[in-house]
């Protein structure tokens, strides 16, 4: 019989070690960024319902979860605040005692090695659960611009390593590099939440941090899920105002976002995989219908394939500990 003649791309898979010879893509411990949810009181570790093994943590209790993930090899937290108390213009979110800023003093003292990141927003802080500043039910953009400003350097004075805004202003990377270069932090570097959707992936993360807004919802300053374009522009703008690292957020539905803005821009590129993605994950697997493990590193993995240089997980914790029994 003569010889067909097509291609045998099995060769490269015959073995478990032929395919990790030819891996193209890694996962390890340090592409992660483990979000924490710090809330005030003494002795809490509040489980969020919608997000099983998730908690608020008081900050009693808050060394002992990070040095578990520092035993794991994780290198970076990010921190996001419940306050006890809200108002109109967010104070809690810029005071020098605010929990988040306690939060980050606590933890420059115990883990001076872990990089620190601030979330920089409001919505937490507002009675109203928007990002901004309100009048008439229209949110300001120049107005809290400054409140941004603010939060970021009490944050930067408190010890926080990078300052991560997320609200989604027009100007927020060049009021904050501003307001942070003048108060003698031009070293702390800004991960911008450059490309943020109005996500309907974003719904357990509220429960957690209990800043859904009360009226309306974000569309006029979280993007529109149709768009790609805008997000190249929303991305080149940060870069434009002193952006040193990128988001795309949320992450699964939008791996095609992270090839555009990873070919367009020199900056390392952040994964958010937000809350919305971890639920529906833990949901399946608590039923018994997925493999957890699998669907986790798989879904990670892509993340890295599609072109992040890190990953904000909640699953942070499991998938280190997966990956160093392997
Ligand atoms: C807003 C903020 C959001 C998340 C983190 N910070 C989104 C929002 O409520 O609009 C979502 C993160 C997640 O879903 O895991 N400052």
């Amino acid at each position: 019989m003569k010889q067909l003649e097509f291609a045998r791309h099995r060769r490269l898979r015959n073995s478990e070690n032929m395919r990790a010879l030819v891996r193209e893509t890694h996962l390890h411990a340090d592409d992660f960024i483990y979000p924490i949810f710090v809330v005030e009181g003494e002795n809490k570790r509040n489980p969020v319902q919608s997000m099983p093994g998730v908690y608020q943590v008081s900050l009693d209790l808050l060394n002992e979860d990070i040095q578990e993930a520092v035993d794991l090899g994780i290198k970076s937290v990010i921190v996001f605040g419940v306050p006890a108390e809200k108002d109109e213009v967010g104070s809690q979110a810029y005071h020098d005692h605010g929990i988040v800023q306690e939060a980050i003093r606590q933890l420059s003292e115990a883990f001076p090695e872990l990089v620190l990141i601030a979330d920089t927003c409001l919505c937490q802080y507002t009675d109203h659960g928007h990002c901004g500043v309100i009048e008439e039910g229209k949110i300001l953009n120049d107005p809290t611009l400054d409140l941004l400003a603010r939060t970021a350097v009490s944050q930067a004075k408190a010890g926080a390593d990078i300052i991560a805004p997320s609200n989604m202003m027009d100007g927020f990377v060049a009021a904050i590099r501003a307001g942070l270069d003048e108060a003698g932090f031009e070293h702390i570097p800004i991960m911008s939440y450059a490309v943020k959707y109005s996500s309907a992936f974003y719904g357990p993360f509220r429960d957690a941090a209990h800043s859904s807004p009360k009226f309306g919802d974000r569309k006029t300053y979280q993007m529109d899920p149709a768009n790609r374009l805008e997000a190249l522009r929303e991305a080149e703008s940060d870069v434009m105002e002193g952006a040193d690292f990128l988001i795309v957020k949320p992450a699964l539905s939008y791996l095609d976002i992270i090839r555009d803005v990873k070919n367009n821009f020199n900056v390392p590129v952040v994964a958010y995989n937000v809350s919305g993605e971890y639920s529906m994950i833990k949901a399946a697997a608590q039923n018994g219908w997925i493999n957890e493990k699998e669907i986790v590193l798989e879904k990670l993995t892509s993340m890295k394939r599609a072109g992040v240089d890190l990953i904000i997980t909640y699953h942070a914790k499991d998938a280190a500990r997966w990956l160093a029994d392997k």
